[in-house]
């Protein structure tokens, strides 16, 4: 576990790094505060500060390709992209089931943009959407599956997958066992209230409580990183802990 008390570019990069190796790894990049809220307000916005800010741009940086729901794109008014120097933007992936997407988001005509929808999406908007210029991928039937989008974007060559949002989209990425890694900025504040938590939405099912911890969690996860800096946030790298059922069965137990 590394603590600091400042972090820099250079820090987030080394400590954050993805790791080296051909297979996908997905990642999700959020901010919650210490009671679990993802919001203030309906945004993710009031949580952060600089630091959140830097680790944001910095896992963006790393990433081949940026995974975000729709709505969330066009609430938060993403645009394409452009990073500093000769790198060259991520692939921005807008995922929607509906299609539902305003005329006016141009974002969705770049060329480093593709809209991920499924075989039920409406076909006036396919066909809406496709005549205001975006590249549509179908990956699954009633839903945008996971698994698909992941096997999709390797087979471009886009290994390094950062989910950015929202909380729904990453319940299902999580649901779908294909969440690898999170990086959680912890804001320090309580928020209160009703606002959703960084997964929300689809579920786990319960695992057998005789396995041994961490196994009986739902999605257990193991923090290998944890900065800190000057003004009280926290960023953490946690890894999913892959099941293992037969070395977690809990043979001695209470
Ligand atoms: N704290 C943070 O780090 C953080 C990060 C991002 C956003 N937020 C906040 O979260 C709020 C939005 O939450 P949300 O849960 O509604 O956002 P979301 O996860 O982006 O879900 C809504 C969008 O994602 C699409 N989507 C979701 N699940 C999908 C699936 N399985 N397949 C295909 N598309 C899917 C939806 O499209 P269809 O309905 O068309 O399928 C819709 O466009 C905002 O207030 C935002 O500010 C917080």
């Amino acid at each position: 576990m590394q603590k600091a008390t400042n972090i820099t570019e250079s820090d987030l990069t080394r400590v954050f790094a993805f790791p080296d190796t051909s297979e996908p790894t997905v990642r999700a990049t959020f901010i919650a505060s210490i009671d679990g809220a993802a919001t203030i307000d309906g945004r993710s916005g009031m949580l952060g500060g600089d630091g959140d800010h830097l680790v944001f741009h910095t896992m963006r940086a790393l990433a081949d390709v940026v995974v975000v729901g729709a709505s969330t794109a066009v609430l938060e008014g993403y645009g394409p992209g452009s990073l500093d120097g000769d790198t060259p933007p991520p692939t921005l992936v807008l995922t929607s089931r509906s299609l539902s997407i305003p005329d006016d988001f141009t974002t969705v005509a770049a060329s480093n943009v593709l809209v991920a929808t499924c075989t039920s999406a409406p076909a006036d908007a396919r066909e809406r959407l496709t005549a205001a210029g975006a590249t549509l991928i179908d990956c699954g039937t009633d839903t945008v599956d996971p698994a698909a989008l992941v096997a999709e974007l390797a087979s471009r060559g886009l290994t390094r997958i950062d989910i950015e949002g929202g909380p729904r989209l990453l319940a299902a990425f999580a649901a779908a066992g294909v969440l690898d890694q999170l990086i959680l900025t912890v804001s320090p504040t309580l928020v209160l209230g009703e606002a959703p938590r960084i997964a929300h939405g689809a579920g786990l099912g319960l695992r057998d409580q005789e396995l041994s911890l961490p196994y009986r969690l739902p999605h257990p996860m193991r923090a290998t990183t944890i900065l800190g800096d000057d003004e009280g946030f926290l960023y953490q790298l946690w890894e999913t802990v892959r099941d293992d059922v037969t070395s977690g069965r809990d043979t001695g137990g209470r």
